[in-house]
């Protein structure tokens, strides 16, 4: 008490002492004792990026005053209150510094806010540092350890690069995100963010006490089941995990970028980057991706997939099939057989899903995957077990006790987690196996006389597919140790096998009427399985025997990857002579169907728009995001097919290549490919790389914007191909003229621009001079990102593009000349 009126009595002695002596605006980036900022003052960073001051939510009006931080040079983007449930009524608020402490006043007579310091100061100072963070220092400690106190404590609704969102185990200082409770009136409100518990942390989004989302516990990559938050050139996540503290935080690569977390007043996470060019807040990522993000969707056991659908793990049914066929999931899912504890119990893997709620670390660190397995096996309440990274220390072996709850499956890069299974279903595992077993050994001796031909490790692999089966079946780990090892091993490649009677019969026998399609190495059908699920079968022609390695090695590559923007491998099969691809069908077809026909339908500019970030995406899935890195070597418009709501799927791995992490080019004596989509480098010499497909992925961009194609493009004016036409449009400032006359008007002008940029950029000559897919997906999404100049792009003419001379190709009415995939022997 003592203390704020002796701060009382010092303010009103400051602002009468001081009344002329701080008559300008901005004090400077720092308060010292006995200063006092007013309403209409800023303190502001030293390197002009954030400001403190007063303000109001609501710009028409000046009551409801708060003190806050805010970016300095764009319209009012408030990171930071000091008030918020608290606000001033008018302009006579006041931050005024003393000589231990500091505290806000409403006005002369009434402190809202105060913080004071335990120990006495020398020499205190309150300073806006240019990260946003406010802190109170002893002026000769520039180190953070040594604040007294910092903003960067108390996130309001907002996660700057540097804030930590986690725990200060120390103090018990729990750090999290609370969201507004409108848009003008940032007291308390539903929404919060945090990152708990501290043991085994999760992201959690709260709407009150009750969860909505939760993504975790982390596993050394990210928080198991969330996607977006990895890094990528730009955007670098961070966890730590140690005694002192747990946090998870960011840092921005390009420090001109303005970007931040918002946990919003509806309960979204947005990741929000500031756009010069259109002058907002553009969304770049929200968490929440799919309803099986929704907390415990699918009840008990459940497993939510396809968002949102759900399933119940094997060896579980519906509680109550009723309500389960009435698509109300959320009684979830019983044993099939209930648990003897200690009789004969063992654990079942279940592999690419993000781990249950509630997990606990077990009492003792650093155990291998067997020391926590008989952990877990110990105590009957113990329900399901597995070893993942969260100390950043190899591993800890992870518990959950009862119900296991809010899972899903997660096949692109889920965890494993080991489930607690009754002696019965062991059993039942167990004996299935050895079936499996016996025809492991008669296929692989069929595999090894058809694999003599074979690159060994395709044969391999093979010998595996023959043995693959349905994703997430269960293994028993019951056995013995040996058994145990192997089946970790075995995870990778498991794939349904479809018989021969069953395809046929979805495909009416293969009869012509089903026929959608003919592909590089054999026809393609429509079919309908006996559940009602469309599926395209592409079939090898048997006479093709150049054809086995391209469908072995599109088995091998696209039965590891998962995306929303990769057509989806359903199984295949393998019988007798046939050798058959099951995919998903998709009913719109493929992407030259809309971009070249004659009777095209139309396609608006969003629409293209959208495609061509769903093909970006997924290419970049392909070169970066997934388990393995892949360069596809074919992508072109008939590649792209689209679901029915035009979300694009790149298709075709039929000469993709998987290449190692620190392999970034290849060589191949066999060209392949199609004209008009290879780059130079690749069609001359057959060196390719990811490079090589994001010149592909320029020509795609370009098709999709003109609609017409590179290969066998015309123009009265002039004999340059696609990419020459487009140049030289750049070149005389008339890009606009590139679009197809079918897009309809509302198109932003910037964006087409932009695209056509890029484009070009992606068609560049030398590939040092070509963006990554991760540059163009920011490029293209970013109004304000830096695009540089495109110079003169490879291939300008027709003839050029092969690579060779081509008089013969001339001549024929361009919109009818057919697209080749082409297999050009390297002469050396
Ligand atoms: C600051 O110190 C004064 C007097 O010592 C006390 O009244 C006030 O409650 C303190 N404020 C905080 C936040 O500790
Ligand atoms: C604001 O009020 C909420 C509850 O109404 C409380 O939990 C919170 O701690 C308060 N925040 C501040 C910064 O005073
Ligand atoms: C000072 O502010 C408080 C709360 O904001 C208010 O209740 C009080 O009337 C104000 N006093 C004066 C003298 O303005
Ligand atoms: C994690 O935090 C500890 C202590 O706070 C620190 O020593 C360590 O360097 C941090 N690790 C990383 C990866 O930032
Ligand atoms: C099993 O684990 C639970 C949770 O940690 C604990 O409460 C219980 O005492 C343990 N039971 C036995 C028999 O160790
Ligand atoms: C954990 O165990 C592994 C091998 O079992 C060992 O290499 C590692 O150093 C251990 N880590 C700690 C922190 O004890």
């Amino acid at each position: 008490m003592g203390f704020s009126l002796f701060l009382s009595f010092c303010y009103i002695w400051l602002s009468s002492a001081s009344q002329t002596s701080t008559a300008a605006t901005v004090v400077s980036d720092i308060l010292r004792p006995n200063q006092v900022l007013k309403d209409g003052q800023n303190l502001v960073s030293s390197g002009q990026r954030f400001e403190l001051g007063f303000f109001s939510p609501d710009s028409s009006s000046s009551s409801n005053r708060y003190l806050g931080i805010s970016y300095k040079n764009i319209p009012l983007t408030v990171v930071w209150i000091a008030n918020r449930n608290n606000s001033i009524p008018g302009l006579s608020g006041s931050l005024s510094m003393g000589s231990n402490g500091f505290s806000l006043f409403a006005n002369s007579s009434v402190a809202i806010w105060s913080v004071n310091a335990t120990a006495v100061l020398k020499s205190p100072i309150l300073q806006l540092l240019d990260n946003g963070n406010l802190v109170f220092r002893e002026e000769n400690n520039g180190d953070s350890e040594g604040y007294i106190w910092q903003s960067f404590d108390y996130i309001t609704d907002t996660l700057l690069p540097d804030m930590k969102l986690g725990w200060k185990l120390r103090n018990g200082l729990h750090m999290y995100m609370r969201s507004w409770s409108s848009a003008n009136d940032p007291s308390v409100g539903e929404f919060s963010f945090s990152l708990d518990p501290p043991e085994t942390p999760q992201l959690v989004l709260r709407k009150g006490t009750q969860k909505r989302n939760r993504w975790g516990p982390w596993d050394g990559a990210r928080f198991s089941g969330s996607a977006a938050l990895r890094s990528n050139p730009v955007f670098i996540p961070m966890f730590n995990s140690s005694i002192e503290e747990v946090y998870y935080t960011f840092k921005i690569v390009d420090q001109s970028l303005l970007s931040r977390f918002v946990v919003t007043q509806d309960g979204l996470i947005q990741y929000l980057q500031w756009s010069k060019n259109s002058n907002e807040w553009a969304i770049m990522v929200t968490l929440q991706r799919d309803s099986c993000d929704s907390y415990m969707v699918c009840g008990p056991y459940g497993n939510c997939y396809d968002g949102p659908k759900c399933e119940c793990l094997n060896g579980f049914r519906p509680k109550s099939p009723v309500d389960w066929a009435r698509v109300d999931w959320s009684g979830g899912c019983v044993r099939k057989w209930e648990l003897d504890c200690g009789n004969g119990d063992g654990f079942v893997k279940y592999g690419g899903m993000k781990l249950p709620d509630n997990s606990h670390l077990a009492a003792s660190r650093n155990l291998s995957l067997e020391e926590c397995r008989s952990v877990c096996l110990g105590n009957c309440s113990c329900m399901a077990f597995t070893v993942i990274d969260i100390h950043g220390n190899g591993g800890d072996c992870v518990l959950w006790f009862d119900d296991l709850l809010d899972m899903r499956d997660f096949s692109g890069g889920g965890d494993d987690l080991y489930i607690r299974m009754a002696k019965e279903e062991l059993e039942a595992i167990a004996d299935a196996k050895r079936d499996r077993r016996v025809k492991v050994i008669v296929t692989s001796i069929i595999c090894s006389v058809t694999g003599m031909l074979l690159v060994g490790i395709i044969g391999w692999y093979t010998c595996r597919m023959r043995r693959a089966r349905r994703w997430r079946t269960a293994e028993s780990l019951n056995s013995s140790h040996r058994d145990f090892t192997e089946e970790t091993q075995e995870e990778d490649l498991e794939l349904p096998l479809f018989d021969l009677e069953t395809v046929s019969a979805a495909t009416d026998k293969f009869s012509f009427k089903n026929k959608i399609g003919q592909g590089g190495f054999g026809p393609v059908y429509k079919g309908v399985l006996p559940t009602g699920q469309e599926i395209a079968v592409k079939r090898l022609s048997q006479n093709s025997g150049q054809g086995i390695n391209e469908f072995k090695n599109e088995v091998i590559v696209i039965a590891k990857l998962q995306h929303r923007n990769l057509v989806k491998l359903l199984g295949c099969c393998i019988q007798r002579e046939e050798r058959m691809l099951i995919y998903e069908y998709l009913p719109n077809k493929s992407l030259d169907n809309f971009l070249f026909d004659e009777t095209r339908k139309k396609l608006t500019w969003k629409m293209r728009f959208d495609i061509v970030m769903g093909i970006a995406r997924g290419l970049l899935y392909l070169h970066q995001d997934s388990r393995l890195r892949i360069i596809h070597r074919d992508l072109k418009a008939s590649n792209i097919l689209l679901d029915n709501e035009m979300n694009p799927k790149i298709s075709d791995f039929g000469i993709a290549r998987i290449f190692g992490a620190e392999q970034t080019e290849q060589m191949t004596k066999r060209v392949m490919g199609t004209y008009g989509y290879m780059s130079p480098e690749y069609a001359m010499s057959g060196h390719f790389s990811v490079k090589s497909d994001v010149f592909s992925f320029g020509v795609l961009l370009l098709e999709i914007i003109s609609g017409k194609k590179n290969w066998g493009f015309y123009h009265p004016g002039h004999d340059l191909n696609l990419l020459g036409h487009a140049w030289k449009l750049w070149n005389e400032g008339k890009p606009l003229e590139l679009m197809d006359a079918l897009i309809d008007e509302s198109y932003s002008e910037n964006e087409v621009i932009r695209c056509i940029q890029v484009g070009l950029l992606c068609v560049q000559q030398r590939v040092e001079d070509r963006p990554t897919m991760s540059s163009v997906l920011l490029m293209l999404s970013t109004e304000n990102a830096m695009v540089r100049q495109p110079k003169e792009p490879g291939f300008v003419t027709e003839a050029s593009s092969m690579g060779m001379d081509t008089s013969s190709s001339s001549g024929k009415n361009p919109y009818t000349a057919n697209e080749v995939t082409v297999t050009i022997l390297d002469a050396r």
